[in-house]
């Protein structure tokens, strides 16, 4: 066992919402066969079965986006057919892969970004990468921003890190967003609403001149809740 004396303790905070692995794994029941005899239907378990975290992967890779999400997404994408995705948050990239091929199907000419302060967990291999480029920034040192001004239109920018939100937002109006853009929060507009309703409200009405909220896509997943805005 270790002492703690000669411990670097990790923030765990950075861990939270994307685990320490990774890589996708498989479901592993437990606790009952996969295959259920059917003599025994009715007394087959109803329940998942297997951990629920991160269950979702495009092509081998994890991607932290449930099916309703996708779903919404592949809307919306279809309909701005956007020349840029940003995407602030990597992880292992699954989600990146998946807008790149989404656009790539739907015939967009489509650069996908990934951005992260941590891009050692990301899991493309090099072959997959084509339309996709991966940019290290910190959304705690906004000047790490500034490699991302002159993108092609129309863009589509996702918030997936969670962290200083508002102010990566403010960036984005002022410096980044033409009209019909979208930036999204993706996660945490129910978290927030929970726990910090004033200064949420607040803060998205600080906006009203510059966002407004799309209704079409605002309710149209849990993890997209109340946090779809077009640049008016
Ligand atoms: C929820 S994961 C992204 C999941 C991915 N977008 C998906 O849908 O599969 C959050 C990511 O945000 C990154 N992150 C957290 N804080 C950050 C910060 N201050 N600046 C940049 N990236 C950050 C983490 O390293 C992590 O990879």
């Amino acid at each position: 066992m270790k002492n703690y004396s000669s411990e670097n303790f990790l923030d765990l905070n950075a861990f939270r919402g994307t685990g320490e692995d990774p890589v996708y794994h498989p479901p592993v029941l437990t606790g009952r066969p996969r295959d259920w005899p059917l003599d025994r239907w009715e007394e087959a378990p109803r329940d998942l079965g297997y951990s629920d975290f991160s269950r979702y992967q495009w092509r081998g890779l994890r991607m932290l986006k449930d099916p309703d999400t996708q779903a919404a997404l592949h809307d919306l994408v279809q309909e701005v057919r956007p020349r840029t995705i940003v995407e602030l948050g990597v992880y292992s990239g699954g989600s990146l892969v998946w807008f790149r091929d989404l656009t790539k199907l739907m015939g967009i000419d489509c650069e996908v970004i990934g951005i992260d302060r941590d891009l050692s967990r990301c899991q493309i291999p090099d072959s997959e990468k084509t339309n996709i480029s991966l940019r290290e920034a910190d959304c705690s040192d906004m000047a790490t921003f500034e490699q991302f001004r002159d993108l092609a239109h129309p863009l589509i920018f996702i918030d997936d890190a969670h962290a200083n939100t508002f102010n990566i937002m403010k960036w984005a109006v002022d410096n980044l967003l033409d009209q019909g853009d979208y930036f999204i929060i993706e996660d945490m507009i129910p978290y927030w609403h929970r726990y910090s309703p004033k200064l949420l409200v607040e803060y998205l009405a600080a906006f009203h001149k510059v966002l407004t909220m799309d209704m079409v896509y605002a309710n149209a997943s849990s993890q997209l809740d109340r946090g779809v805005f077009r640049r008016s």
